[in-house]
Protein backbone atom coordinates (compact mmCIF):
# COMPACT_ATOMS: atom_id res chain seq x y z
CA UNK A 1 0.00 0.00 0.00
CA UNK A 2 1.30 3.71 -0.92
CA UNK A 3 0.57 7.14 0.10
CA UNK A 4 2.58 9.98 0.50
CA UNK A 5 2.52 9.77 4.31
CA UNK A 6 0.21 8.48 7.06
CA UNK A 7 -3.26 8.68 5.30
CA UNK A 8 -3.12 5.64 3.64
CA UNK A 9 -3.44 4.04 6.79
CA UNK A 10 -7.33 4.66 6.60
CA UNK A 11 -7.49 2.54 4.46
CA UNK A 12 -5.40 0.06 5.60
CA UNK A 13 -7.78 0.02 8.88
CA UNK A 14 -10.17 -1.13 6.69
CA UNK A 15 -8.52 -3.72 4.31
CA UNK A 16 -7.09 -5.35 8.08
CA UNK A 17 -10.70 -5.56 9.25
CA UNK A 18 -11.90 -7.67 6.04
CA UNK A 19 -8.52 -9.85 5.37
CA UNK A 20 -7.03 -9.85 8.70
CA UNK A 21 -4.00 -12.52 7.83
CA UNK A 22 -2.88 -11.21 5.08
CA UNK A 23 0.50 -9.32 4.98
CA UNK A 24 1.03 -5.87 4.36
CA UNK A 25 4.01 -3.78 3.71
CA UNK A 26 2.76 -0.21 4.18
CA UNK A 27 4.84 2.32 2.05
CA UNK A 28 4.81 6.09 3.29
CA UNK A 29 6.95 8.34 0.68
CA UNK A 30 7.24 10.72 3.07
CA UNK A 31 10.40 12.04 0.85
CA UNK A 32 7.91 13.40 -1.74
CA UNK A 33 5.41 14.62 0.74
CA UNK A 34 3.17 16.48 0.63
CA UNK A 35 1.33 15.19 -2.98
CA UNK A 36 -1.23 17.43 -2.63
CA UNK A 37 0.48 20.78 -3.92
CA UNK A 38 2.50 18.95 -6.63
CA UNK A 39 2.07 19.42 -10.56
CA UNK A 40 0.53 16.34 -12.15
CA UNK A 41 3.53 15.87 -13.60
CA UNK A 42 5.75 15.37 -10.54
CA UNK A 43 2.99 13.24 -8.70
CA UNK A 44 2.93 11.18 -12.07
CA UNK A 45 6.70 10.46 -11.80
CA UNK A 46 7.51 9.83 -8.80
CA UNK A 47 4.65 7.84 -8.30
CA UNK A 48 5.13 5.35 -11.04
CA UNK A 49 8.93 5.02 -10.56
CA UNK A 50 9.00 4.23 -6.92
CA UNK A 51 6.08 1.80 -7.82
CA UNK A 52 8.41 0.43 -10.33
CA UNK A 53 10.93 -0.04 -7.74
CA UNK A 54 9.40 -1.59 -4.76
CA UNK A 55 7.17 -3.77 -7.28
CA UNK A 56 10.74 -5.68 -8.39
CA UNK A 57 11.91 -5.68 -4.79
CA UNK A 58 9.05 -6.67 -3.10
CA UNK A 59 7.32 -9.35 -5.66
CA UNK A 60 3.90 -8.05 -4.03
CA UNK A 61 0.78 -10.04 -4.87
CA UNK A 62 -1.66 -6.59 -5.22
CA UNK A 63 -0.90 -3.01 -5.02
CA UNK A 64 -2.97 -0.59 -3.41
CA UNK A 65 -2.07 3.36 -4.04
CA UNK A 66 -3.99 4.31 -1.09
CA UNK A 67 -3.67 7.91 -2.44
CA UNK A 68 -6.70 9.65 -3.75
CA UNK A 69 -4.02 12.15 -5.32
CA UNK A 70 -1.55 9.54 -6.85
CA UNK A 71 -4.66 7.73 -7.43
CA UNK A 72 -6.60 10.50 -9.73
CA UNK A 73 -3.76 11.52 -11.32
CA UNK A 74 -1.27 8.86 -11.86
CA UNK A 75 -3.39 5.15 -11.71
CA UNK A 76 -3.84 5.12 -15.67
CA UNK A 77 -0.16 5.50 -16.16
CA UNK A 78 0.74 3.11 -13.27
CA UNK A 79 -1.69 0.31 -14.78
CA UNK A 80 0.44 0.34 -18.14
CA UNK A 81 3.59 0.26 -16.93
CA UNK A 82 3.71 -2.55 -13.85
CA UNK A 83 2.22 -6.02 -14.30
CA UNK A 84 0.91 -6.49 -10.46
CA UNK A 85 -3.25 -6.09 -9.99
CA UNK A 86 -3.56 -2.08 -8.89
CA UNK A 87 -6.22 -1.04 -6.67
CA UNK A 88 -6.32 3.32 -6.52
CA UNK A 89 -8.48 5.41 -4.27
CA UNK A 90 -10.49 7.49 -5.84
CA UNK A 91 -13.11 10.16 -4.66
CA UNK A 92 -16.01 8.49 -2.94
CA UNK A 93 -18.56 10.28 -4.80
CA UNK A 94 -21.00 7.59 -6.07
CA UNK A 95 -21.24 6.91 -1.86
CA UNK A 96 -22.08 10.77 -1.25
CA UNK A 97 -24.11 11.40 -4.19
CA UNK A 98 -26.15 8.08 -2.70
CA UNK A 99 -26.48 9.21 0.68
CA UNK A 100 -27.43 13.18 -0.23
CA UNK A 101 -30.87 13.71 0.36
CA UNK A 102 -30.05 17.22 -0.35
CA UNK A 103 -28.45 16.51 -4.03
CA UNK A 104 -25.53 19.34 -2.64
CA UNK A 105 -22.15 17.01 -1.97
CA UNK A 106 -18.62 17.99 -0.95
CA UNK A 107 -15.52 16.89 -2.42
CA UNK A 108 -13.18 17.67 0.49
CA UNK A 109 -9.25 16.68 -0.91
CA UNK A 110 -5.82 18.49 -1.70
CA UNK A 111 -5.64 20.79 -3.99
CA UNK A 112 -4.10 18.49 -6.77
CA UNK A 113 -7.07 16.01 -6.49
CA UNK A 114 -10.20 18.24 -6.96
CA UNK A 115 -8.92 19.81 -9.52
CA UNK A 116 -8.41 16.26 -11.70
CA UNK A 117 -10.71 15.63 -14.66
CA UNK A 118 -10.88 12.42 -13.26
CA UNK A 119 -13.46 14.40 -10.05
CA UNK A 120 -15.76 15.71 -13.46
CA UNK A 121 -16.28 12.12 -14.37
CA UNK A 122 -16.98 10.68 -10.73
CA UNK A 123 -19.04 13.53 -10.92
CA UNK A 124 -20.90 13.58 -14.47
CA UNK A 125 -21.39 9.18 -14.21
CA UNK A 126 -22.57 9.47 -10.20
CA UNK A 127 -23.81 12.46 -9.30
CA UNK A 128 -25.26 14.36 -12.28
CA UNK A 129 -27.96 15.85 -10.60
CA UNK A 130 -26.48 17.01 -7.74
CA UNK A 131 -24.14 20.23 -7.26
CA UNK A 132 -20.86 19.44 -6.53
CA UNK A 133 -18.77 21.26 -4.29
CA UNK A 134 -14.82 20.82 -3.99
CA UNK A 135 -12.43 22.16 -1.74
CA UNK A 136 -8.86 21.02 -1.37
CA UNK A 137 -6.80 21.74 1.92
CA UNK A 138 -3.43 20.85 2.37
CA UNK A 139 -3.90 22.41 6.01
CA UNK A 140 -6.15 19.21 6.84
CA UNK A 141 -3.45 16.77 5.37
CA UNK A 142 -0.91 18.63 7.84
CA UNK A 143 -2.97 18.56 10.69
CA UNK A 144 -4.42 14.70 10.15
CA UNK A 145 0.30 13.89 10.18
CA UNK A 146 0.47 15.89 13.11
CA UNK A 147 -2.22 13.98 15.08
CA UNK A 148 -0.20 11.20 13.97
CA UNK A 149 2.88 12.25 15.23
CA UNK A 150 0.67 12.56 18.99
CA UNK A 151 -0.38 16.32 18.79
CA UNK A 152 -3.82 16.96 19.80
CA UNK A 153 -6.47 18.58 16.92
CA UNK A 154 -9.40 19.63 17.67
CA UNK A 155 -12.64 20.19 15.85
CA UNK A 156 -11.72 24.17 16.52
CA UNK A 157 -8.47 22.91 14.01
CA UNK A 158 -10.52 21.59 11.06
CA UNK A 159 -13.44 23.94 11.55
CA UNK A 160 -11.60 26.56 8.66
CA UNK A 161 -10.92 23.41 6.70
CA UNK A 162 -14.42 22.47 6.02
CA UNK A 163 -15.40 26.55 5.65
CA UNK A 164 -13.95 26.06 2.57
CA UNK A 165 -16.91 23.82 1.26
CA UNK A 166 -19.76 25.40 3.84
CA UNK A 167 -18.78 29.00 3.06
CA UNK A 168 -19.25 28.65 -1.16
CA UNK A 169 -22.74 29.16 -2.66
CA UNK A 170 -25.16 25.96 -1.94
CA UNK A 171 -22.87 24.93 0.91
CA UNK A 172 -25.16 25.76 3.12
CA UNK A 173 -27.69 23.09 2.14
CA UNK A 174 -24.96 20.50 1.73
CA UNK A 175 -25.55 17.10 3.19
CA UNK A 176 -23.05 14.72 2.75
CA UNK A 177 -19.08 15.36 2.01
CA UNK A 178 -16.54 12.57 0.75
CA UNK A 179 -13.71 12.80 2.43
CA UNK A 180 -11.48 12.33 -1.08
CA UNK A 181 -8.14 12.31 0.68
CA UNK A 182 -6.83 9.49 2.61
CA UNK A 183 -5.77 11.55 5.38
CA UNK A 184 -8.95 13.04 6.47
CA UNK A 185 -10.86 9.80 7.54
CA UNK A 186 -8.25 9.97 10.26
CA UNK A 187 -9.55 12.95 11.38
CA UNK A 188 -13.60 12.43 11.16
CA UNK A 189 -14.09 12.37 14.55
CA UNK A 190 -13.29 16.61 14.57
CA UNK A 191 -14.93 17.10 11.32
CA UNK A 192 -17.96 14.88 13.12
CA UNK A 193 -17.80 17.64 16.02
CA UNK A 194 -17.15 20.30 13.65
CA UNK A 195 -19.76 19.79 11.32
CA UNK A 196 -22.70 17.90 13.26
CA UNK A 197 -25.01 18.18 10.04
CA UNK A 198 -22.88 16.58 8.08
CA UNK A 199 -22.23 13.04 6.80
CA UNK A 200 -18.83 11.91 5.96
CA UNK A 201 -18.05 9.26 3.65
CA UNK A 202 -14.45 7.68 2.66
CA UNK A 203 -13.85 4.97 -0.11
CA UNK A 204 -12.10 2.80 2.40
CA UNK A 205 -14.51 -0.21 2.67
CA UNK A 206 -14.95 -0.28 -0.74
CA UNK A 207 -11.64 -0.84 -1.85
CA UNK A 208 -11.18 -3.29 1.17
CA UNK A 209 -14.06 -5.13 -0.75
CA UNK A 210 -11.90 -5.26 -4.03
CA UNK A 211 -8.93 -6.06 -2.60
CA UNK A 212 -10.78 -9.22 -1.30
CA UNK A 213 -12.46 -10.06 -4.38
CA UNK A 214 -9.16 -9.22 -6.51
CA UNK A 215 -6.81 -11.70 -3.82
CA UNK A 216 -9.69 -13.97 -3.47
CA UNK A 217 -8.35 -17.16 -1.59
CA UNK A 218 -4.82 -15.65 -0.97
CA UNK A 219 -6.60 -13.18 0.69
CA UNK A 220 -6.83 -15.86 4.07
CA UNK A 221 -3.33 -16.49 3.44
CA UNK A 222 -0.30 -14.55 5.57
CA UNK A 223 0.70 -14.10 9.19
CA UNK A 224 -1.01 -10.63 9.53
CA UNK A 225 2.54 -8.77 9.82
CA UNK A 226 3.03 -5.28 8.50
CA UNK A 227 5.99 -3.45 7.82
CA UNK A 228 6.26 0.35 7.53
CA UNK A 229 9.07 1.43 5.17
CA UNK A 230 9.44 5.26 4.39
CA UNK A 231 11.54 6.45 1.88
CA UNK A 232 13.24 9.02 4.15
CA UNK A 233 14.13 8.62 7.48
CA UNK A 234 13.92 10.92 9.82
CA UNK A 235 13.13 12.01 13.15
CA UNK A 236 9.43 12.65 12.22
CA UNK A 237 9.74 9.48 11.75
CA UNK A 238 10.47 8.24 15.01
CA UNK A 239 7.81 9.95 16.40
CA UNK A 240 5.12 8.36 14.53
CA UNK A 241 6.57 5.17 15.29
CA UNK A 242 3.46 4.70 18.36
CA UNK A 243 0.65 5.26 15.93
CA UNK A 244 2.19 2.86 13.72
CA UNK A 245 2.28 0.23 16.10
CA UNK A 246 -1.39 0.20 16.74
CA UNK A 247 -1.62 -0.54 13.24
CA UNK A 248 0.40 -3.37 13.68
CA UNK A 249 3.34 -1.80 11.69
CA UNK A 250 7.10 -2.43 12.34
CA UNK A 251 9.08 0.20 10.64
CA UNK A 252 11.44 -0.48 8.73
CA UNK A 253 13.52 1.72 6.24
CA UNK A 254 14.10 2.55 2.62
CA UNK A 255 15.70 5.77 2.98
CA UNK A 256 18.95 7.12 5.15
CA UNK A 257 19.21 9.68 7.55
N1 LIG B 1 -3.22 11.11 1.31
C1 LIG B 1 -3.13 11.72 0.06
C2 LIG B 1 -4.45 11.70 -0.70
O1 LIG B 1 -5.25 10.82 -0.50
C3 LIG B 1 -2.34 12.97 -0.20
C4 LIG B 1 -1.83 13.87 0.86
C5 LIG B 1 -0.70 14.73 0.31
O2 LIG B 1 0.40 14.19 0.20
O3 LIG B 1 -0.94 15.89 -0.04
O4 LIG B 1 -4.71 12.52 -1.54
Amino acid sequence: MLDSGVGGLSVLDDVRGLLPAIDIVYVADNAGFPYGTKTEMEVATRVCALLGRLTERLTPDLIVIACNTASTIALAHARAVLDVPLVGTVPAIKPAAERSKARVIGVLGTEATVRQPYVDRLSADHAGDCTVLRHGSARLVELAEAQLRGAAVTAADVAPCLAGLTGQQGGERMDVVALACTHFPLLEQQLREAAPQLDFVDGGPGIARRVAHLLGGRGQEGSGQGRALFTRDDEQVDALAPALHRYGLTISNLGSR
